[in-house]
């Protein structure tokens, strides 16, 4: 896909773009919403209306009925949730159209459909429900709508695989292979019942015997900016710094997370950093962007990102400038909106009301 804003926006200062999104704000009120991600530029998260994780992000737009456009400074996955929750007359932008994400890419339908078909051959897919990590495409949301499945975000993993599990023995979640071992073994999961469905792989790479033990079947995806931080990391920094404390995101290896002294979702993150003493040392396992602001905004604690190798971006978070924004908010007519088609919004919606049920 192509896409370029004009010379206006990429010639404007940070003050004229900054200026534009306010004006379209005064103008439409209520009918304009702004959402944008925690890993958002500075200057994009300081113009939003509210700024979020993954789940809040998708409540805001659940809830929000009165908004008309609704303008998710995000990665595609969120906005196309925004959309399939939203009403039938509310719009949903993505200022960059460009942003993905790779995690979400490692899940292509059919290779998820060759897996169910699997389950389905060994006589046990009856006793399985899917379960899509929020970082996916519609197509697999509206599967797992389909067969009783849901939608977790970080922050509710753990309500939804009690969800799954007081209902079914098996529960095959995608793609982040990460996010869902460490709730299994927080849920008390063992070694022995979780497998790993490496979709580079003929029958996943699992034999048949164990694929018909598993209580757990992951997928082999992960998320390249999480994976860059190491137990070693923790260690060093704690040899170093015995007092230092160290929050991760569940995207993180189980080494990592089992080390940290606190794991979650971007806004527990946040959180833990705000209810730190001044003064404290905090190493952080997630985005830089995130880091970055919460280091802005509290320059009376010493926070730092924990693999000390400044790596952790996310690109295609990073896409969205605020002349992407700027551009949006006054083309809101012309812009080529998030569209899902209604058969694949109607499933899809059902596993994200699923997910809002139990959190
Ligand atoms: P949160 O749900 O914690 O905001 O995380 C989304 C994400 O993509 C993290 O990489
Ligand atoms: Fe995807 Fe990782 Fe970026 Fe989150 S940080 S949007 S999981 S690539």
């Amino acid at each position: 896909m192509y896409f370029e804003v004009s010379d206006k926006y990429r010639q404007a200062t940070d003050e004229q773009l900054r200026e534009i999104v306010y004006q379209a704000k005064k103008k439409m009120g209520d009918r304009l919403l702004i959402l944008a991600h925690h890993y958002q530029r500075l200057e994009v998260a300081d113009v939003a209306d509210f700024v979020g994780d993954s789940y809040d992000l998708s409540l805001k737009a659940s809830q929000h009925k009165e908004a008309e456009y609704i303008v998710f400074c995000g990665v595609h996955f969120m906005a196309e949730s925004a959309e399939i929750l939203s009403a039938d007359l509310q719009k949903v932008y993505l200022p960059n159209p460009l942003a993905g994400c790779p995690m979400a890419d490692m899940a292509d339908l059919d290779d998820v459909m060759m897996a169910w078909k699997t389950l389905q051959d060994i006589g046990v897919a009856d006793n399985t429900i899917p379960l899509s990590y929020m970082n996916s495409a519609a197509a697999l949301k509206a599967f797992c709508g389909r067969q009783r499945g849901l939608i977790c975000t970080s922050s509710n993993a753990q309500a939804a695989f009690k969800y799954v599990y007081d209902k079914v023995d098996k529960l095959f979640f995608f793609p982040d292979e990460h996010l869902g071992y460490n709730t299994g073994r927080w849920f008390g999961i063992p070694d022995n019942e979780i497998v790993v469905w490496d979709f580079r792989q003929e029958e996943g790479g699992i034999d048949l015997e164990s694929l018909k033990k598993a209580r757990l079947i992951l997928w082999k995806g992960h998320c390249h900016v999480h994976t860059n931080f190491k137990a070693s990391q923790i260690a060093d920094l704690k040899a170093k710094h015995p007092d230092a404390k160290v929050v991760v995101h569940p995207e993180c290896e189980w080494e990592v997370v089992k080390n940290a002294d606190a794991v979650g979702s971007t806004k527990f993150i946040v959180n833990y950093i705000e209810e730190q003493p001044a003064g404290t040392m905090i190493a952080v396992g997630t985005e830089i962007n995130l880091i970055n602001r919460m280091a802005h905004q509290f320059p009376d604690k010493k926070i730092f990102e924990l693999s000390g190798m400044k790596c952790p971006v996310c690109a295609n978070m990073y896409r969205t400038t605020m002349a992407d924004l700027a551009n949006t908010v006054e083309s809101l007519g012309s812009f080529d909106r998030i569209v899902v088609p209604s058969a694949i919004k109607a499933e899809a919606g059902l596993a994200l009301k699923r997910m809002l049920e139990v959190h």
